[in-house]
């Protein structure tokens, strides 16, 4: 038997401590360096009642060595053996960032590899390999990270389409469990959790966060063991029998992205941002977008698309997009997906003409596709009707009139492939908005299910095009935020955060995108003064005030505009190009404010030099002078200038009196901002104040 050790992975952020011995590795804390004594993890009481000796948590936990709570490795052979391995290492080794280590279990015929690496965040992957004779059927491969005892709150995600990225936070007791069955990583139940300290919030408190980097279904965990012991478990969710391995074959987690931070759940989204910022393919600034959708729909008319474009470069637009209906049969949703070639009937001379007028004029310009969908009524089905995740002997149940594409079938990926390099050599295309609007079901690949392997091929297209056509940048979209994940930033530029533009249900949408992930990925448009989907009307001020803080757009028919309304678009773009540095590369911080009625968050620059934050009234506030307000985040030892930004217009004050500084500028402390904070004015509902710092020493 080997002396157990501790390994110490030290991060930017945080370390991982790992304790090694024959067994599994323990990943024994994530946060704070924990390399006391050995003794202290190896040596714990053996209740009465239970097992006989200490039962090891590890990094994948098995029910072999007495751990009665949920495994992370499940599977068996035909025979049913090998449903619960025990492995013991054959080598390990690590630096300073890094743990690898290989396990066997030459019993079960498995071969385990387990890779830990920190450096803002820690990220932990598994491979699972079958050295047997016989196939063996994996049903979960999933990492546990534990949790200490004081991680008592749990905060887990859900939504649906136009209200995504909401939180529910509960008392962490016994098992929770998040499944996601829908084929991508849903608006439902994108693939985080977060755990921290009891009260834990944006500001204060130890916070935890996992996210499984994958775009399919998933199977997250928190659990609270008898013996009291916490873990999350995050893993990929197999349908049965869809990962076989056969002799020889390997399976690989997705890698779970786990954040810490002692000062709250900001801390723990600033360590997630800089991994994000660290993988998604993009460069430089983030273009302001104009988008068709809710301009026109379907309704795809040359002269007034061009019309649109002129508005667009007028206000400042820098990027134009073509959304759904300029392909094949599509004049509505019924038909026409599958068919990647440039419409005759509507657009009779190719969208050259639409193009060299937005070059023309300055603009980027970008199309939509839904590559991973087909309609029976296209021609793509009609020639081949067996290339759709279905399952054969059922009628397939259909989504928006849509199937799946089977992006498990080398086929299907080839054809997709060059459909798109097609269209994009022979068009100057730089952007793709790249939809998803169903949910797989029945999704069978060769009779097995076929998700985990549709996911795959999806990332493989987009790779292969993306090294073909190096420049063009993809948005992931799936319905609105259908899959905003990890898994596919290593693919994606920009997430489209959801078809809702309604600015007080984006404040909350968009306050839990960001816990997650970077604003700069985040798609917010300016929708028109009336929104599509909840019919609320709210100012041009709340409304681009809201939409300042993500990757910047236009959905909104501006021909319909007004003047003034045109140069208040203008000028939200004017303030939002100013900022972008700072919005885009700066560490975002949400405040603990005591109103439920008002949310407070901003962009803080990473030298501490410059922020801006933002004071977002939802509803009537609940005190008839509201609480000061706190801005966190800034050096609390230089002083800042503190002024309201008007350019949007003045804000609507909904009281008599006002405190001075609102007009003038004010100086002070950050300590001083941060503690005490300034005093505010009453707001009316659906308004914000906008507030911009600087040192000045
Ligand atoms: C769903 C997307 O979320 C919308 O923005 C739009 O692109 C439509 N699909 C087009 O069909």
């Amino acid at each position: 038997m080997t002396e157990p050790r501790l390994v110490v992975l030290r991060g930017r952020r945080l370390t991982a401590t790992v304790l090694v011995g024959d067994g599994v590795p323990e990943l024994v804390a994530v946060g704070h360096p924990a390399d006391g004594p050995t003794a202290a993890y190896t040596s714990t009481a053996v209740p009465h009642g239970g097992l006989d000796a200490r039962v090891p948590l590890g990094v994948v936990a098995e029910e072999s060595v007495g751990h009665l709570g949920r495994p992370g490795i499940a599977g068996a052979r035909d025979d049913g053996s090998g449903w619960s391995p025990r492995f013991s290492v054959r080598e390990a080794e690590h630096d300073e960032h890094r743990f690898v280590c290989t396990l066997t279990d030459p019993v079960a015929e498995l071969e385990l590899e387990i890779r830990i690496r920190v450096d803002d965040v820690v990220v932990v992957e598994c491979r699972l390999t079958n050295t047997g004779a016989s196939s063996y059927t994996v049903h979960r491969l999933a990492p546990s990270i534990p949790m200490p005892h004081t991680a008592t709150d749990l905060v887990t995600f859900h939504g649906r389409w136009v209200r995504e990225f909401h939180t529910t936070r509960e008392p962490w007791h016994g098992l929770r469990v998040v499944e996601n069955r829908r084929g991508r990583s849903s608006h439902q139940s994108p693939p985080a959790l977060i755990a921290g300290t009891e009260g834990f919030g944006e500001q204060h408190g130890q916070a935890w966060g996992a996210q499984l980097a994958w775009s399919g279904n998933h199977d997250l965990a928190a659990e609270v063991l008898a013996d009291g012991r916490r873990h999350l478990q995050l893993g990929e969710l197999l349908l049965p029998g869809e990962v076989v391995l056969e002799p020889g074959e390997s399976y690989t987690t997705p890698d779970v992205i786990v954040a810490w931070s002692d000062r709250g759940v900001t801390g723990v989204s600033r360590a997630w941002h800089a991994h994000a910022r660290s993988i998604v393919p993009a460069e430089g600034p983030r273009p302001v977008t104009m988008n068709t959708w809710e301009a026109v729909y379907f309704d795809h008319d040359l002269d007034r698309l061009c019309a649109l474009a002129d508005v667009g470069a007028e206000v400042g637009v820098e990027r134009f997009v073509l959304d759904d209906g300029w392909f094949g049969g599509r004049r509505d949703d019924t038909a026409g997906l599958g068919d990647w070639w440039v419409s005759p009937d509507v657009w009779p001379d190719g969208l050259d003409p639409l193009i060299d007028h937005v070059l023309g004029l300055g603009m980027e310009f970008g199309l939509w596709v839904e590559p991973e969908m087909v309609n029976p009524d296209s021609e793509l089905y009609r020639a081949h009707p067996d290339w759709t995740l279905t399952t054969a002997g059922y009628d397939p149940v259909v989504g928006r009139h849509q199937l799946v594409l089977d992006f498990g079938m080398p086929d299907v990926r080839d054809h997709i492939v060059d459909a798109i390099s097609r269209l994009l050599s022979n068009h100057r295309i730089s952007y793709l908005k790249w939809d998803m609007n169903r949910d797989i079901v029945q999704g069978s690949h060769e009779g097995r299910p076929g998700v985990h392997g549709h996911v795959l091929g999806l990332y493989e297209v987009l790779d292969r095009l993306r090294r073909r056509h190096p420049r063009v940048e993809i948005e992931s979209c799936a319905s609105g935020g259908g899959r905003p994940d990890l898994g596919i930033l290593a693919h994606t530029a920009r997430v489209w955060t959801s078809d809702c533009n309604d600015a007080l249900e984006r404040q909350e949408i968009q306050r839990g995108f960001t816990t997650l992930l970077p604003p700069e990925i985040m798609g917010a448009h300016i929708g028109p003064p009336r929104s599509h989907t909840t019919g609320r009307r709210q100012s041009l001020r709340f409304r681009a005030a809201t939409a300042l803080f993500g990757h910047l757009g236009i959905e909104w028919n501006l021909l319909d505009a007004s003047e003034d309304e045109r140069r208040g678009v203008a000028a939200a773009i004017a303030l939002h190009k100013r900022l972008r540095p700072l919005l885009h590369g700066g560490d975002v911080t949400r405040g603990d404010h005591p109103d439920q009625a008002a949310l407070v968050h901003g962009v803080v620059a990473g030298g501490r030099e410059h922020a801006v934050f933002a004071y977002v009234q939802m509803a009537t506030a609940r005190a008839s002078v509201p609480a000061p307000l706190r801005l966190d985040g800034l050096d609390p030892d230089s002083r800042y200038r503190v002024s309201v930004i008007t350019d949007l217009g003045e804000p609507r004050l909904a009281a008599r009196g006002r405190p001075d500084w609102i007009e003038t500028t004010i100086e002070a402390s950050g300590a001083f901002l941060a503690g005490h904070g300034l005093p505010m004015p009453v707001l009316d509902p659906e308004s914000c104040l906008l507030v911009e710092c600087h040192r000045t020493g």
